[in-house]
């Protein structure tokens, strides 16, 4: 299947064009707030296998349900006052609920891998809750990027990995976030994937700590994946300077930097550039004939731990 891919217009016309090819078992991409998601009706198979085959995703990852409000949410999962609490805290926003599926609700059994879980996040993108009240329904969404590349936070990122695949991207600019929502599970809370919502938010409004979940060997999160959000060149954390040869992104005020993820040292502005860093420096190594890029130490709290979270990913042995 090679088509055209559409680009369409985060307006009212552009909406109703996606939801109508989204109603037709079509993919359309869509900014949120974290990175540009690829979505697919999340109550139709064939379109849910579409994603894993435009993604070339191995089967095994479920994906999460992106859903216009807390009324349709209720209807695909099962609530616990504790989760109804944290959504109310922080939906829409950058936060995804792994709660139990409500039996019946018609979602498709690819979605959520035969698991009796599902994973469901409200986003706060505009774009992304103007398509989601176009369509209706709720929509399977995993970021818009081939298996293992670097996320997508522009439409051009999209184009770039998915352009002739899928059947249109709304054209939403920059994602202001920048990395992948957090992942939590309940009873007991545990961290399936660090990300825009910081841990200690959480942590904060459970009044408890929150033990980190996930197993790299037996992943069921693809960012929990070892080797994950790889550039073509490789990666090398935690470098204070760059050694000959490598191209080499900085945190905070450095000399030597080819590109900084924030000049002030703003973690905020840092998730925001994570992946289009990585790739502009994918592209400077290209260009110079380096096979490696080093960046510098990022702190380990906030959003710095989503950061390197995907920087470790990014940076591991590939098979
Ligand atoms: O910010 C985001 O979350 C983006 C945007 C597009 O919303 N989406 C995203 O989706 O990162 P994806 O598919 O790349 O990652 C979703 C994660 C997967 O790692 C998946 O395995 C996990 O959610 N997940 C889905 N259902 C699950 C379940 N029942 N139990 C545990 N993890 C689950
Ligand atoms: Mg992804």
């Amino acid at each position: 299947m090679s088509h055209e891919t559409q680009i369409l217009t985060p307006d009212a016309a552009g909406y109703a064009e996606a939801a109508k090819l989204l109603a037709a078992g079509e993919l359309v991409a869509m900014p949120t707030e974290t990175v540009y998601g690829l979505a697919g009706d999340a109550r139709n198979d064939h379109a849910v296998a579409a994603i894993f085959a435009a993604k070339g995703r191995p089967q095994f990852n479920p994906l999460i349900v992106h859903v216009a409000d807390l009324t349709m949410a209720e209807q695909i999962a099962v609530f616990s006052d504790t989760a109804r609490a944290l959504a109310q805290a922080f939906w829409p926003g950058p936060l995804t609920l792994v709660l139990p599926l409500r039996m019946g609700c018609g979602i498709s059994d690819l979605v959520t891998a035969g698991n009796d879980s599902v994973a469901i996040r409200l986003p706060a993108h505009p774009v992304a809750r103007g398509l989601l009240s176009a369509f209706g329904g709720p929509l399977a969404a995993p970021s818009a990027n081939p298996s293992g590349k670097i996320s997508p936070t522009t439409a051009r990122h999209v184009l770039d990995g998915l352009g002739g695949k899928i059947a249109a991207v709304i054209d939403g600019g920059a994602c202001e976030v920048g990395v992948e929502s957090t992942i939590l599970s309940l009873d007991p809370p545990r961290l399936l994937r660090p990300g825009g919502l910081p841990a200690e938010a959480l942590e904060a409004a459970l009044a408890q700590p929150i033990a980190s979940g996930g197993d790299a060997a037996k992943p069921n999160a693809p960012g929990q994946l070892v080797s994950h959000y790889a550039p073509g060149a490789q990666v090398r954390m935690n470098a204070d300077a760059a050694q000959a040869g490598e191209v080499y992104i900085g945190f905070g005020p450095s000399e030597q930097a080819d590109l900084t993820l924030s000049p002030s040292g703003d973690m905020v502005e840092a998730a925001a550039n994570l992946f289009a860093s990585l790739r502009a420096a994918d592209d400077l190594a290209q260009a110079r004939g380096a096979t490696c890029i080093a960046i510098a130490p990022i702190p380990n709290h906030g959003l710095g731990r989503a950061i390197n979270d995907r920087l470790r990913r990014a940076s591991a042995p590939r098979d």
